[in-house]
């Protein structure tokens, strides 16, 4: 199956699942807010439902929440027709963000989305290419190359259509690749123990 045939059809489910850890879910929240400022012209990819989107926008001038799902983009469209926002907007694209204008945004967000992506490179040098000279690339992604275990059970999953098209990084695979697309490194950190959930704060060269 591919990935937006699965995500088209996890959406309505991933929409009622409630957040798995609230407490970390907060604190990456109040990370990323510390970086925003009110003229920030600001891109989320991958924004699912677009919850975090919702929570993130009043700190930005705009904000624009992006994901590969004409279903997950519905589901966000109908939550900001009941909640109106001038300042937030949601469209339907490739984490290589194919229509959005070079050197747009002063912040790119991904948020447990980057391991999901067929190329990693070709994302990263997305968000770099939209990206104003010294704009912000903030992402939470879990880097998952050292947890062999893993990968019968995803595969296994993915045959019966119970689990999206994953790909497995380690951290240092990852960190090496955001440096590779144009990026200096600022901060990293896991906010939950024991986990590979890995948060960058990183600037454009
Ligand atoms: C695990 S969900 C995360 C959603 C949201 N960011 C969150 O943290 O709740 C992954 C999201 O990425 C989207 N996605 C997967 N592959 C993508 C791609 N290549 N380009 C853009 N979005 C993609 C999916 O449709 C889904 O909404």
């Amino acid at each position: 199956m591919s990935n937006v045939e699965f995500w088209n059809r996890a959406a309505r489910n991933y929409a009622k699942r409630p957040i798995s850890n609230m407490p970390a879910y907060e604190q990456t929240l109040d990370h990323v807010r510390r970086h925003l400022k009110s003229d920030h012209e600001t891109l989320e990819v991958g924004c699912g439902t677009g919850s975090t989107a919702f929570l993130l926008a009043p700190s930005v001038g705009h904000y624009s929440g992006t994901d590969i799902s004409l279903e997950m983009i519905k589901i966000a469209q109908e939550k900001l027709a009941s909640d109106p926002n001038d300042f937030l907007d949601f469209f339907v694209s490739r984490a290589t963000l194919d229509d959005v204008q070079t050197a747009s945004k002063d912040v790119v967000l991904g948020f447990n989305l980057y391991h999901l992506v067929p190329d990693l490179d070709a994302a990263l040098a997305a968000a770099h290419r939209v990206l104003k000279p010294g704009g912000l690339f903030i992402a939470k992604t879990p880097c998952i190359g050292k947890m062999w275990y893993l990968r019968p059970l995803i595969k296994a999953l993915q045959l019966v259509g119970k689990a999206p098209p994953v790909t497995f990084f380690t951290s240092e695979a990852y960190d090496a690749a955001i440096r590779s697309a144009g990026f200096d490194i600022l901060e990293t950190a896991y906010y939950a123990p024991n986990t590979n959930n890995r948060f960058v704060v990183a600037k454009r060269t």
